[in-house]
């Protein structure tokens, strides 16, 4: 069957704690397992990054519910692709927080024009590479 790939950033909501990134990625692992899909979000300065990997129909499902979720707004769709295989296919979904460790400040500024975690200003290549780097830092922990 066929796979896909796909990338998002969104806003989170005043408020949000490493808490409710703990209850999102228990409820990503609990719903994802079953269906297929894998990946992982990152978090940090307010912004959420979150790549998806799975079926059409189950992404896409995923990612509609996902939208509906008031702790983030204003979503924007970085990219929705046809893949080979799976990138982050150890995790049903791996929540990471972008703090201010020298190496992930070190990865945001390899693929941005500051350190300052901003995907939403990022390329799709430069977002699922981000993402990739993130994943190596975390699989080798
Ligand atoms: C940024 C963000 C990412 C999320 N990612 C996922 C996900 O990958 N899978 C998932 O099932 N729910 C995800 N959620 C949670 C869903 O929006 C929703 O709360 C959850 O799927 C409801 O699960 P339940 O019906 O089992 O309570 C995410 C929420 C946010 C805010």
């Amino acid at each position: 069957m066929a796979l896909y790939r796909l990338i998002y950033v969104s806003q989170a909501v005043a408020g949000i704690s490493y808490s409710d990134l703990i209850d999102i990625m228990q409820k990503s692992e609990k719903n994802n397992m079953p269906v297929g899909i894998t990946g992982m979000l990152s978090f940090g300065d307010s912004m959420f990054l979150q790549v998806l990997e799975g079926s059409r129909r189950t992404v896409s499902q995923t990612y509609n519910r996902i939208l509906g979720d008031k702790r983030h707004v204003n979503a924007e769709l970085i990219e929705f692709s046809e893949i080979e295989h799976r990138d982050f296919g150890l995790w049903s979904m791996k929540a990471v927080q972008i703090d201010n460790h020298p190496e992930i400040r070190n990865i945001i500024l390899k693929y941005s024009s500051s350190s300052t975690f901003s995907p939403i200003s990022m390329t799709g290549k430069q977002c699922l590479n981000f993402l990739r780097e993130i994943m190596d830092l975390y699989q080798n922990k």
